[in-house]
């Protein structure tokens, strides 16, 4: 049924609901305003989500008791209700969220979409977000939706009809942009040194951020690189177009992009509109190892907060503060490891704090939670240069992530690596 507003949209919400709602940059957050206003006529509403972007006002303290946000990954709208206690962070792999919708374990009452126009068939398509969003829409009794114009239409596991949506009202509205970040010295040295761990014809997974857009800069003389990821964006556009990505070589989605969100500039938005050489899928298989094992040379490329001097990675908290979530880092660290020829990368800088603190440290800070465990982690990589733990021994890591750490911490590191761990390096 259309109606006018978010709110009469968001009418059908009651007591109790158990909601889920799209996310990233497709986050309807129309809805998400929507909801605020009618929070306070509701009691105990549980907002499930993975990163939902402009929806800081649902951290406000007046809704609690109405409305509580549980997030499967923390980002700007919910770092400061979670560590203020008005929110919740839910630990999980990105591909296990769908497991919990259609098995029950999560119970669901509604989802809240933000779709494009429907096509001839009364197709919408969930546009440039599919993630857990497709499984909720199986299970949810409710389906909310902000018809968007402006979404792109998606190819792949994105499509809805306009038959299972019960409330939708309709606004066009240019997507939020998550513009190109600025290259520092440092992110242009890491993504060198990442780019030269990459071989031709590998297949690519790497998030969003200054060095990852680094890294793909770097790879213009590469050949027939592949892309099975979790998430994209602008750096791999004149890649393709260049003729360097095509995905030629892939076993799986030969000739195609695959991906569960992408995220970016207008650029981006209209390269992924209607364009069957990207495949948006279910999140569910895209970070399924047993998928993403079947492509050879996985390389996965990921970042961290923090790495001890025995490999052990955080990358979803800053001590006791939670910062980000563990997102598909493991599925595909695990998954590329599992490929044929598979490698992957974390990579970092070396310090943060203008250099104040060395974020290859002897111990991880008390409360950092480890995303990629020692046995599991590969290369790591800095602005110093690449350590390759794979296999190491303890003395071995220790040495080789001293020499990528910053030089003015390398002493400290070395003394502390014998008195915390009785490890005899030699720097
Ligand atoms: N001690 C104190 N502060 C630290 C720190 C440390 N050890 N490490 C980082 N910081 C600070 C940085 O200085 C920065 O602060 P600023 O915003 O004031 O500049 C902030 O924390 C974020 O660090 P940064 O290196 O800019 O993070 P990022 O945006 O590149 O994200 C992760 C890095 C690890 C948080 C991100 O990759 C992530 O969430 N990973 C987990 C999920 C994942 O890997 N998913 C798969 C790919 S999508």
């Amino acid at each position: 049924m259309r109606v006018e507003t978010a709110a009469e949209a968001l009418s059908i919400l009651a007591d109790n609901d158990i909601i889920w709602c799209q996310s990233m940059a497709a986050t309807p957050y129309k809805l998400l305003e929507g909801l605020a206003e009618i929070a306070p006529s509701r009691k105990n509403m549980t907002l499930l989500q993975l990163h939902t972007e402009h929806s800081e006002m649902l951290g406000d303290a007046a809704l609690s008791g109405h409305l509580r946000q549980r997030a499967f990954f923390v980002g700007k709208s919910t770092r400061e209700a979670v560590s203020e206690g008005l929110a919740d962070y839910v630990p999980i792999f990105l591909s296990e969220i769908p497991k919990l919708f259609r098995s029950g374990e999560q119970h669901l009452d509604a989802v809240l979409i933000q779709v494009s126009a429907p096509d001839a068939h009364g197709n919408c398509s969930l546009g440039i977000s599919v993630e857990a969003t497709r499984a909720a829409l199986q299970v949810a009794k409710k389906v909310i939706a902000w018809v968007n114009p402006k979404m792109p239409r998606t190819h792949g596991d994105s499509f809805v009809h306009m038959s299972r949506i019960d409330r939708y009202f309709e606004l066009a509205q240019d997507l939020p942009l998550h513009q190109r970040p600025q290259q520092s010295k440092t992110t242009l040295r890491i993504g060198e040194r990442v780019a030269e761990l990459i071989n031709d014809g590998d297949c690519l997974q790497m998030g969003i951020g200054a060095i990852p857009d680094a890294t793909l800069g770097c790879l213009t003389h590469h050949r027939d690189l592949g892309i099975h990821t979790e998430m994209f964006s602008d750096g791999v556009l004149p890649l393709v177009t260049s003729g360097v990505i095509n995905n030629s070589r892939k076993r799986k989605h030969r000739g195609r992009i695959v991906t569960t969100f992408a995220m970016g500039s207008q650029e981006l938005y209209d390269f992924v509109d209607d364009n069957p050489q990207v495949a948006f899928l279910d999140v569910e298989y895209t970070n399924d190892t047993a998928v993403i094992r079947q492509n050879k040379q996985v390389m996965a490329i990921n970042s961290a907060l923090q790495v001890d001097l025995t490999g052990q990675v955080c990358a979803d908290s800053i001590g006791t503060k939670v910062y980000s979530g563990v997102g598909g880092q493991m599925d595909f660290v695990r998954g590329a490891s599992l490929s044929e020829g598979g490698r992957s990368v974390i990579a970092l800088p070396a310090t943060a704090a203008g250099g104040q603190i060395s974020r290859i440290s002897a111990m991880l800070a008390p409360g950092a939670g480890v995303v990629t465990t020692r046995a599991h982690v590969h290369y790591v990589v800095t602005e110093y240069g690449v350590a390759n733990l794979r296999a190491r021994s303890l003395t071995e890591r220790a040495e080789a992530l001293i020499h990528i750490a910053a030089p003015q911490f390398r002493e400290q590191l070395a003394r502390d690596a014998c008195d915390d761990w009785g490890l005899r390096v030699k720097i």
